[in-house]
């Protein structure tokens, strides 16, 4: 029997609970990716392990051994395309990709960011929402292009913005959703629900919700 599954490499930089919600999406029989390879540029990522008690095969491929960023990207290829990867999931892997790798997998890498794009991009996006005083916040998955999260949105999720929220609770809030979305994103990818045109993705298909106003109406 032909596997129809896309196989996929996650790339991670540290506790990898986005790479664990793509693994757990993955045991499904009906999911339309595998992941093939989780690969890390720290070694010491909390990722790496849970990769491998959940028994997927991990790399390492430390930047720091490396005498330049291209040095660098060329092993991180090598080690995506020796696991037969057609698709790459950035989860919360800290390095900034060059546009000459990126343009090497084109409309072939997905990011999980924690804002709403294009609100927020960069690091510390929670203490910024929280200090811009958005009452709405969230996540987006993303296809990577040569500009920092800025590529092709795919998905995204809304949490409201509590008075009392510190970034680690709305962090938190977020993060949940984030377990949603990127596994829901990836499989909409892997299976060719995403349409491309003019540079956007559309997903078609599931049912919305009318809005979500925060704070409540009275
Ligand atoms: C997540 O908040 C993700 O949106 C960002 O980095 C964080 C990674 O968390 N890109 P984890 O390693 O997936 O737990």
């Amino acid at each position: 029997m032909t596997d129809a599954k896309t196989p996929v490499a996650v790339l991670v930089s540290g506790r990898g609970s986005n790479m664990a919600a793509l693994i757990a999406a993955a045991k499904n029989p009906a999911y339309p990716a595998k992941i093939v390879r989780v690969i890390s540029n720290r070694p010491d990522a909390g990722g790496l392990e849970t990769a491998q008690a959940a028994g997927i095969e991990t790399a390492v491929v430390d930047h720091k051994a490396f005498a330049d960023k291209a040095a660098f990207e060329a092993a991180l290829a090598q080690a995506i395309d020796d696991s037969g990867a057609e698709l790459i999931c950035l989860a919360g892997f800290m390095r900034v990709l060059s546009s000459a790798f990126v343009a090497h997998y084109p409309n072939r890498i997905l990011n999980i960011h924690p804002s709403l794009l294009p609100a927020f991009k960069g690091l510390d996006t929670h203490a910024r929402a929280l200090a811009a005083g958005v009452k709405i916040h969230g996540c987006s998955v993303h296809l990577v292009s040569a500009e920092l999260d800025a590529g092709p949105i795919l998905m995204q999720a809304a949490v409201p913005v509590l008075a009392e929220d510190t970034a680690d609770t709305l962090a938190a809030r977020v993060l949940a959703e984030e377990h949603r979305i990127y596994p829901a994103a990836l499989a909409a990818l892997a299976s060719g629900r995403a349409q491309m045109e003019n540079g956007m993705v559309t997903l078609s298909g599931g049912q919305l919700p009318t809005s979500l106003i925060s704070p409540p109406l009275e």
